[in-house]
């Protein structure tokens, strides 16, 4: 089985760090899932709860929903989660799409601890399934990556490959747990 997950980038920003990671993580996942890249993220309404939703939430939830598992590439801003990326998060927790849904954490930032802890805070409080195994903070994240936007550091390609794998692998258990219980 090869499981769909649903990518999703924090980083709105022209020249994104956050999107040459999830670029590599892409091809990392390649031989083992099936990636699908969400790309909707800069065109979502600002959350209001509203129970009319926009095509383009209603594409969010659809997503999330029909993907296996997803993973989040983020930068830090602020020393906070992303405003767009909480906004995407926001408009979830009452539909409910990503409660025990397999999640991945990749915060790539400057130092990004308060981004990184934040966010597993979230994950923890609407019942994603994240664990030590699927979240890597990556420091320094710009000194990683190359003039061609490669990530160059060994122990990043590393850290990110041995991520990909526990999640695969958790997500395939996932998937087949539900299966028996069905
Ligand atoms: C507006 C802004 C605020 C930032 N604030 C922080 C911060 O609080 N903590 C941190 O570790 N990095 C911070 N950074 C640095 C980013 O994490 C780093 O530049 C990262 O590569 C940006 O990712 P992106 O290119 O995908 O947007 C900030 C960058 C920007 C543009």
């Amino acid at each position: 089985m090869k499981p769909k997950i649903l990518l999703i980038s924090g980083s709105l920003r022209a020249t994104s760090s956050t999107q040459q990671v999830l670029t590599h993580v892409e091809k990392t996942l390649s031989p083992m899932a099936e990636p699908v890249v969400y790309e909707g993220l800069g065109t979502l309404p600002h959350f209001d709860d509203s129970p009319n939703v926009s095509q383009e939430v209603t594409a969010l939830r659809t997503a999330i929903a029909r993907a296996d598992g997803v993973l989040i590439c983020t930068p830090e801003y602020a020393f906070g989660v992303p405003g767009s990326l909480k906004n995407a998060i926001d408009w979830t927790v009452s539909s409910g799409e990503l409660v025990e849904k397999p999640l991945a954490l990749i915060t790539a930032a400057s130092q990004g601890e308060s981004c990184h802890a934040a966010l597993q805070k979230i994950f923890r409080a609407i019942s994603a399934k994240t664990n030590e195994n699927t979240t890597l903070l990556i420091q320094f994240i710009r000194s990683k990556i190359d003039s061609d936007g490669y990530i160059k550091d060994q122990n990043t390609i590393d850290s990110i490959q041995v991520l990909c794998n526990h999640f695969v692998s958790a997500i395939i258990e996932h998937v087949q747990a539900k299966a028996e219980v069905e």
